[in-house]
């Protein structure tokens, strides 16, 4: 992975805004190192790393910045230009608590790698980003694996790009407290330009496959509908697999996770079942064939087949797994009606946030205007809609 070359293009005009920003916050001294991690969509196996299977997604072209220099003490500052609280962590102090706030998931990262560096100096951290928070572009993973790339530069840790995922896999799951899956810290952390992560989330093995950007866009609607309770509605589907996982698993011996469960299984169990079980498996073992079967159609240069692939998940996300809205349907719908999209669906956990669509590349500016318009006339107000490009993950970018 390339991780440190001269950049041109917007990142690097925003990037050095935000190193004056931070020139601002903490005041003038020695040019701060600046730092970018994208973001991520999913295109296919939606709800499945946790569940054992696998995973499709691609990392996208907007994502975190980050502004960091070292201190002569041990404290840590921490700042952000999209969130309005500061923070103050002493290297000498106790653990990191949690505090319910953004900077617990840099503090996660923070203070899992401070062991691994008992006298590192201290340092200024300012986050910003164009990256929709709790949009389902995963900006959570995003600003995890990028801050275990700027500690691991900064205290000269040497460590893997996987180390670093695991970090910030670790930072999310045991100091943020979220049952999130392995996916979108290895969308960030292997990201490849031009091309779709294959992650099979039961033995972690993962190869880069190629998306073809002259003959496809990615565009990324976002409804503008954030849930409060989606965080719990998440970890209830997590859940939810688990239990129908230990209902099915006697039927299947050496089973491990749900995706071992074959389809004719869960039907011929099927009445033995709760019916939200039921239907919560169905959508898995489905999304199970169908990942494999988009995998090769992509193989095989088939995007549309590819991209029916992406629509039957979406049915799939609002029929069996309950995890859609109004707002995303209706995105989804207008994208499948223009006739100028391979695929949509919902990207992320679902109940609201985005969607994302693969549009017949000479056509993206048509479906841009056209999806927006669509939305616009059912809810009275214009989405974003946008064009991303895909990313070669997170790096230092010297101004
Ligand atoms: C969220 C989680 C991921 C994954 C997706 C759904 O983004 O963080 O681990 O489960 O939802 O595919």
């Amino acid at each position: 992975m390339v991780e440190q070359e001269v950049e041109t293009g917007p990142a690097r005009e925003l990037l050095a805004r935000h190193a004056q920003a931070f020139s601002v916050v903490f005041g003038a001294g020695a040019a701060p190192r600046t730092f970018f991690s994208p973001g991520r969509v999913n295109l296919m196996g939606a709800h499945l790393d946790y569940s054992g299977g696998p995973v499709m997604p691609a990392a996208i072209d907007r994502g975190t910045f980050f502004a960091a220099r070292l201190r002569s003490d041990r404290r840590v500052l921490c700042a952000s230009s999209t969130e309005r609280d500061a923070f103050e962590l002493d290297l000498d102090g106790p653990a990191f608590q949690r505090r319910g706030r953004w900077v617990d998931y840099p503090a996660g990262v923070i203070e899992l790698l401070r062991s691994l560096a008992p006298d590192a100096p201290g340092l200024e951290l300012y986050f910003g980003g164009n990256l929709p928070v709790g949009a389902g572009l995963s900006s959570s993973a995003s600003i995890c694996v990028g801050t275990a790339l700027v500690i691991d530069r900064l205290w000269h840790l040497s460590l893997t790009p996987m180390q670093r995922v695991e970090a910030a896999l670790r930072a999310e799951r045991e100091f943020v407290g979220v049952h999130c899956g392995i996916m979108d810290p290895y969308a960030v952390g292997l990201a490849r330009p031009h091309r779709i992560l294959w992650l099979d989330c039961k033995d972690r093995t993962s190869a880069h496959l190629p998306l073809d950007s002259s003959r496809v866009a990615v565009g990324v609607a976002d409804t503008g509908v954030r849930r409060e309770l989606a965080q719990g509605a998440f970890n209830e589907r997590v859940a939810q697999a688990a239990a129908a996982f230990r209902e099915l698993a006697p039927a299947v011996p050496g089973a491990t996770c749900l995706r071992d469960i074959p389809v004719e299984v869960l039907e011929a169990r099927r009445r033995d079942l709760d019916p939200t079980l039921a239907r919560r498996a169905e959508h898995v073992v489905r999304e199970v064939a169908r990942t494999f079967r988009a995998r090769d159609a992509l193989a095989r240069g088939d995007l549309p087949s590819f991209g029916a692939a992406m629509f039957e998940a979406h049915a799939s996300l609002r029929d069996l797994y309950d995890v859609s809205c109004a707002e995303l349907d209706v995105l989804v719908d207008a994208a499948a009606e223009s006739g100028r999209v391979f695929g949509s669906r919902l990207t992320g956990a679902g109940f609201g946030g985005c969607v994302v669509m693969l549009i017949d590349e000479p056509h993206a500016a048509e479906v841009v205007e056209l999806v927006g318009r669509r939305f616009a006339a059912r809810f009275g107000r214009r989405p974003s809609v946008e064009i991303f490009g895909t990313d070669r993950g997170p790096r230092e970018i010297t101004l």
